[in-house]
């Protein structure tokens, strides 16, 4: 039987992003060094072994900038400084020295559609009144109705409620967000200069690469013109604290597959976003050690996220389509077939991501009874997963994931296999969106919480009086826990970040094996290699499927102890096989 679909040869180029394996940072979570409860850059310093034993290539850190923390520090109040609560610009120079000693890159994030609402510019903004230049910096407007008491048209926060927030003289402000975080006017030369002077001070300082927050949305369509289909709605009335949109779309059991439900309204994905793209790229290139910018855009399908990678605009962009395939062989296998696909015709290597800061993790979705759940986040009330299904499903998708060309994203935790903490009491949650949908959305707390480092010590290593309580079940899986086991989930991603690299794993061709069209659920695919090929065969059916390479070929590697039984592959577990 031949396979319906295309291989794919090795991508070409040599940069270090083209194929690194990535490890997400949440400062406030990660390691707190000075014992006021929130992670923090020396935090960060302390456990950068630990990244490079882990066998990642690069850092990416969220925001640790000066920020009135409305938005977990995607509000930023100063881009050039770093909030006490996370240290200091000498902090952060340590940090990339040590980094760079051992070899690691760091990548900052960049959020470039809003500000803070303390930013000195919003203030000025604020004060300087209606038709002044300060204003022209964000979105400012003036109402509709006879008065002008109506928003200026019928935007949504995607953290629910409306989108405009009105000040004292009359005038509305945009914020697709919080109305803590009001959108910059991309259509002022003075935003462009500022941020182009703002990549310039965090390349100066030794950053190998940007992540670009909302990257799809500075640009707003001509007009501002009314949107009524904004994905995840939930009806509301005009008060701030309404029920309304989640912070991202919900792609459901949607048949056509994923990319059809990411929100296309007129504040996304408009085709002047790119000329922005093009302008930090010359930036980028004036600086040596090939920099890269990644970019966070929900935008589907496949080739015209692809857009966002073409030569001369950003290096990577974020696999959301991957993230929401769930466990689910035919998403996986479409998603993997089309994003190929769409990137090799612009020559960007590909990004595969299972979780961030963002989403549920994905060792609590794949323990759902849906194959493609994703809940915004999941609460005491809700369904709770399976944490023997979950964590069996993760582990088996980390070796599809680290496996395939490309680029890797590893959220931390992922590597511990965390589950979501899906009892989070109401009064812990920080998220906006609860607070936003009146608890309508839970939203994303429970993905952030602080790390589990070791069963001894305060808040599990971490520090005492973590600012999120974690729950009973990370006193198991500890890191350190982990590292004495060679059976965990650490152990596991530690085998595979070293096979990866000693393969050229992420570098490689790729071409379908014919199982993954049969219909016992299995993923498989052949990565050539001149030293021999690699097979990857994961099994997302539901009963143990016949593999005939597990009985010829030579076992690299298994999710599981019990994975391999004889030439069948059991449910949800993967394998890599040397042909
Ligand atoms: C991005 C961030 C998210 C933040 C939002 C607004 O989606 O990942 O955490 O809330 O942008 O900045």
């Amino acid at each position: 039987m031949t396979s319906s679909r295309t291989d794919f040869p090795a991508p070409s180029g040599s940069e270090w992003w083209r194929d690194a394996v990535i490890y997400q940072v949440y400062p406030r979570s990660f390691k707190d060094s000075n014992g006021d409860g929130m992670g923090d850059l020396g935090g960060v310093t302390e456990k950068l072994p630990y990244l490079k034993q882990l066998g990642v290539d690069a850092v990416w850190l969220s925001p640790f900038y000066l920020s009135p923390q409305h938005d977990a520090g995607y509000d930023v109040a100063d881009y050039r400084t770093v909030d006490p609560r996370f240290g200091s610009l000498e902090d952060f120079d340590r940090m990339r020295e040590e980094a760079h000693r051992l070899g690691l890159k760091i990548i900052v994030d960049l959020v470039p559609n809003h500000t803070s609402e303390d930013h000195e510019w919003f203030r000025a903004a604020l004060a300087a009144g209606p038709g002044s230049p300060e204003r022209e910096r964000y979105m400012f407007r003036e109402g509709t109705g006879e008065n002008g008491e109506l928003p200026p048209n019928n935007w949504k926060s995607l953290f629910g409620g409306r989108a405009w927030t009105r000040v004292p003289d009359g005038q509305w402000y945009l914020h697709l967000f919080d109305s803590t975080q009001p959108d910059l006017n991309w259509e002022n030369p003075e935003v462009w200069e500022e941020f182009r002077a703002i990549l310039r001070f965090w390349l100066d300082r030794g950053a190998d690469g940007f992540r670009v927050d909302v990257a799809h949305g500075m640009i707003k369509a001509d007009g501002l013109p009314d949107w009524d289909e904004q994905v995840h709605m939930v009806e509301g009335t005009d008060s701030a604290d309404d029920a309304a949109a989640a912070t991202h779309p919900t792609p459901g059991e949607d048949p056509e597959g994923p990319g059809k439900t990411m929100d296309t309204g007129p504040y996304f994905d408009q085709d002047g976003v790119h000329e922005i793209y093009r302008d930090w790229n010359r930036v980028l290139r004036e600086y040596p050690g090939e920099r890269m910018l990644v970019v966070e855009a929900w935008v589907g399908p496949a080739p015209r996220l692809a857009r966002y990678v073409r030569e001369d605009e950003a290096q990577q962009a974020f696999n959301f389509d991957f993230l929401v395939a769930g466990w689910h062989r035919d998403r996986m296998r479409d998603t993997i077939e089309t994003s190929l696909r769409a990137n090799s015709e612009v020559g960007a290597p590909c990004t595969w991501v299972l979780s961030n800061h963002d989403t549920v993790r994905h060792s609590s979705r794949y323990g759902l009874s849906s194959r493609t759940a994703y809940p915004n986040g999941i609460g005491a009330q809700d369904e709770q997963p399976h944490p023997g299904q979950g964590l069996r499903r993760a582990r088996a998708a980390a070796l599809v994931e680290l496996s395939l060309p490309g680029s890797a994203y590893v959220y931390q935790g992922d590597e511990l296999g965390l589950p979501e903490h899906t009892e989070l009491p109401d009064a812990a949650r920080q998220d906006p969106t609860f607070h936003r949908t009146a608890g309508a959305e839970l939203g994303r707390d429970g993905a952030r919480v602080p790390l589990p480092w070791s069963p001894v010590g305060e808040g599990l290593g971490f520090g005492p009086a973590p600012w999120l309580p974690q729950p009973e079940s990370f006193h198991e899986i500890t890191v350190d826990h982990q590292l004495g086991d060679p059976q965990s989930t650490l152990s596991l991603y530690r085998r595979a970040l070293r096979l990866r690299h000693e393969l050229g794993l992420g570098a490689t061709g790729f071409a379908w094996h014919p199982l993954s069209d049969e219909d016992q659920g299995v993923l498989a695919y052949v990565l050539p290699r001149e030293d021999g090929d690699v097979m990857v065969a994961a099994n997302l059916g539901d009963a143990p499927a016949t593999v005939a390479e597990l009985s010829t070929g030579e076992l690299l590697l298994a999710s599981g102890q019990d994975a391999v039984v004889g030439d069948t592959l059991s449910v949800d577990s993967a394998v890599w096989l040397k042909l």
